[in-house]
């Protein structure tokens, strides 16, 4: 990659990390590098674009609407791209990326490029495995929701689950999201890493009903 390129990743690496300082949702700027870091993995794998991966990583969760004020997910990533470059097809890559790479957007993330499924799949990766089940705890608590109530089944229907997720838990959200992702993968690169995390996931569970139960 050329200097500047590292120079944009540099700069915006930095910019993110003070944007998300008071971030506490599990969107922290841990989760970003981590995505950042395995986004580059497996761009490397695909012959992705580094610096589109790069950037769309790093400016992923700025502005998503379910924890922030913004209506349209990739609004401050335009606003910190726009004083950083004069190449408008690299932005609206990345932005169109952003808006169409959650889970809400299924439909619409057919549509990706390989740049997109592989950020993409890197944040899908952070939401599985030890980090993940991490995560969905942490995400739980910050929307005052329980760990576990047997009284609440999963809700599967996904149009639906959007407006009940305040009667959500954490144990629920794994049969809603987390152990579907798996097969959602878009890279082989993921598919891989995906599949330990997945097993650590039903391991977790296993224990945690057993544990519910005073059976071990
Ligand atoms: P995406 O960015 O693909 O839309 P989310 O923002 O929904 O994904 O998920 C980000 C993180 O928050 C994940 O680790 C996920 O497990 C967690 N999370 C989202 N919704 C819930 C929920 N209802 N209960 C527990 N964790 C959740
Ligand atoms: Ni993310």
């Amino acid at each position: 990659m050329d200097n500047n390129s590292k120079q944009l990743i540099e700069k915006t690496r930095k910019h993110v990390k003070t944007a998300s300082k008071e971030e506490y949702s599990g969107h922290d700027y841990w989760h970003i590098y981590r995505v950042w870091k395995m986004a580059q993995t497996i761009a490397k794998e695909e012959n992705a674009n580094q610096l589109t991966v790069q950037l769309t990583a790093l400016l992923h969760d700025l502005g998503d609407p379910k924890i922030t004020s913004y209506k349209t997910a990739s609004n401050p990533a335009r606003n910190w791209l726009t004083t950083l470059t004069k190449d408008k097809e690299l932005i609206n890559e990345v932005c169109h990326i952003i808006d169409n790479m959650s889970f809400r957007h299924e439909n619409k993330s057919k549509s990706l490029s390989l740049e997109g499924k592989v950020v993409q799949d890197a944040d899908r990766l952070d939401a599985i495995g030890a980090i993940g089940i991490s995560r969905a705890l942490v995400f739980s608590g910050y929307k005052n929701n329980l760990v576990h109530n047997p009284s609440i089944q999963p809700n599967l229907d996904m149009s639906s689950q959007e407006q009940k997720r305040s009667e959500s838990t954490a144990i629920n959200h794994f049969y809603e999201k987390l152990l579907l992702l798996k097969d959602k993968m878009n890279t082989s690169s993921a598919r891989k890493i995906a599949q330990g995390r997945h097993e650590f996931m039903e391991e977790f569970l296993d224990r945690f009903y057993k544990e519910w139960e005073g059976e071990i």
